[in-house]
């Protein structure tokens, strides 16, 4: 079928009410004084060697079987506190969470608590800043940095059981919930109420909104709804010593002062531990689209975006891309679990595109991303495309983009990055980092190299790029090759080292590149203001 007739054959979408919801099958494992600034010249860049982590620091005391008694002391329910040192886990209950999603990050930790009131994590931090105990606020542990496992034995603070809603104001669309909910839930408890989370991404089945926050996640509709740095109102914060900070205002006005929230989106753990989150949300739009399209080149990729927002603006919702790489390795995977994955283009391209519109007029959206399919087939921008029908189909073709990630980590070992540029230039990492790979001889044929494949997908809305490289194991000799090359690259196009994904302990070596000196400076002041005694997520973020 051309694509002419394709798109002729499917012009009337039915609206789609939901995206699939693919974390199911996704498995997962389950102030001090501040001292004065100090501005410096032109920046250098640290680059520490990520394989060389940290010594354990001795500033912090090893966790003992009868600190434990005393943990325990601070908490209603004894389910509340896990440890191998006094026999109530065994090390592979622990594993879930000294182990990250990707099996890359592993942590030593013998202690987990999982308080179950913002009173209980205050006393247990006052217990932890009184006894110099390190300590690694964990969510849903979805995180791809390596930010939310010890690194060493820290006592692993775990927001899970602290998941309710506190309250919703169907006037305002204020929603002010406990950190430890999970992002679906919370998105579920308001789609019955009409409204919608302002962020939606393939973890949502695992990641909490607290851990949410505290990456700053940008997800697959930031495009639509913005930042969190936007959308979040107020939040409750236990600081190092245990205080609670309540911030949790429900005001979207509010210029007395500092805003202190800020400091805590995207601070990863470092600098408190949120509990309770105050968020704006948006009403739920009647009538949603998906569309995907295959392209013959990165370049069109870029004019049909900047057409969708001419033609499209009021009502697009996502503009994701992916590249002929991903797009097959989500089929390898598909193949891998038995499945024969169907066909789903005439023809097929070397790039794809997924447009997806939410609005409160089907007819009217229908109509207008009807005419703009066709303009798109009679400019030839595209090659092909499928409009979904129904829900069914939306969530199909939105699983051809969220299935990236997985594949990415099943079929092997994902060196992920997490990149901003310009959209023009956001490719040209990805073509670069494979003839590197190529020329050291670690991508060669089909996977026969030590290297399988470099994929390139992302948020083309927002100018992420997610530049993967799929090794068969993880290894010294392919980490070299790609870093510091990587961030290098992206240095040199006055990029971001981290667009959404964070620092953890993977990129704090780096972070040189994408900031300044002087900005470095002030990060540090502001984590020694909080957290004196570093007890805080040790050895990763600001180092
Ligand atoms: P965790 O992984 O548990 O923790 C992440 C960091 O936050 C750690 O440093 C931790 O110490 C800290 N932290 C967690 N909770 C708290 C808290 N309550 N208070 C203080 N610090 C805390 N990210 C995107 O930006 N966009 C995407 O589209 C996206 N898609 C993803 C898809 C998949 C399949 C996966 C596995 C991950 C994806 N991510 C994405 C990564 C993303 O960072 C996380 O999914 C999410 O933001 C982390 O939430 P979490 O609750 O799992 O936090
Ligand atoms: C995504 O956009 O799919 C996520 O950020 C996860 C990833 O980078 O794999
Ligand atoms: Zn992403």
């Amino acid at each position: 079928m051309s694509l002419r007739q394709c798109l002729a054959s499917t012009s009337r979408a039915t609206a789609t009410k939901t995206r699939p919801r693919l974390t199911k099958s996704l498995c997962l494992p389950t102030l001090s004084g501040i001292s004065r600034l100090c501005p410096t010249g032109p920046a250098p860049v640290h680059v520490r060697h990520a394989s060389t982590l940290p010594q354990r620091s001795d500033r912090f005391n090893k966790l003992t079987k009868s600190h434990i008694g005393e943990l325990r002391k601070l908490v209603g329910s004894s389910s509340s506190i896990l440890s191998t040192l006094d026999g109530s886990a065994t090390e592979d209950d622990l594993k879930t969470y000294n182990n990250d999603w990707m099996n890359k990050y592993h942590g030593k930790s013998q202690v987990v608590a999982r308080p179950r009131s913002t009173e209980e994590v205050s006393k247990i931090m006052t217990w932890c800043y009184e006894n110099d105990i390190a300590v690694v606020p964990q969510g849903g542990n979805t995180g791809l940095v390596g930010g939310s496992n010890p690194i060493h034995d820290e006592l692993i603070i775990s927001l899970s059981s602290l998941n309710s809603v506190r309250s919703f104001d169907p006037v305002s669309g204020v929603l002010v919930a406990d950190a430890g909910m999970v992002l679906e839930s919370a998105d579920g408890y308001l789609a019955e109420k009409g409204f919608i989370y302002p962020l939606d991404l393939g973890a949502k089945g695992s990641c909490q909104i607290g851990g949410c926050v505290a990456t700053n996640a940008g997800g697959l509709r930031l495009l639509r709804y913005g930042s969190l740095h936007g959308s979040v109102l107020g939040l409750e914060v236990v600081l190092p010593d245990g205080k609670i900070w309540n911030g949790l205002s429900t005001l979207r006005k509010d210029n007395t002062g500092f805003d202190l929230k800020q400091l805590f989106i995207g601070s990863e753990g470092s600098i408190g531990i949120i509990t309770g989150i105050s968020i704006l949300c948006p009403r739920r739009s009647s009538s949603t689209n998906v569309a995907v399209f295959s392209l013959s080149s990165y370049e069109d990729v870029q004019k049909v975006f900047s057409e969708t927002k001419t033609h499209l603006g009021e009502i697009l919702s996502a503009f994701e891309f992916f590249d002929a790489a991903s797009y097959a390795l989500v089929r390898r995977m598909q193949k891998h679990h038995g499945e024969e994955p169907k066909k789903v283009f005439e023809q097929e391209g070397d790039f794809y595109v997924l447009i997806e519109t939410s609005g409160s007029n089907a007819e009217h959206d229908e109509e207008k991303l009807t005419n703009f399919v066709e303009h798109l087939m009679t400019s030839e921008m595209v090659l092909d495309g499928v409009l979904a029908q129904d829900t069914t189909q939306a969530h199909s073709l939105w699983s051809l983009r969220e299935l990236i990630t997985e594949a990415c980590t099943k079929l092997g070992a994902a060196f992920k990055y997490d990149l901003s540029t310009a959209p023009g230039e956001m490719y040209d990492l990805v073509e670069q980092m494979r003839a590197r790979l190529t020329e050291k001889g670690l991508l060669k044929g089909d996977w026969e190299g030590d290297v399988g494949a470099v994929v390139g997908f992302g948020h083309m809305g927002d100018g992420n790029l997610h530049l993967n490289i799929v090794a068969k194991q993880f290894s010294e000799k392919i980490q070299d090759v790609i870093e510091p090359f990587v961030y290098e690259m992206v240095k040199e196009k006055g990029g971001s080292i981290s667009a959404e994904h964070g620092l953890g302990s993977m990129k704090a070596p780096y972070i040189g590149y994408t900031k300044s000196e002087t900005s470095i400076e002030m990060m540090k002041q502001i984590k020694q203001m909080f957290d004196p005694k570093g007890l805080m997520n040790p050895y990763k973020y600001i180092v």
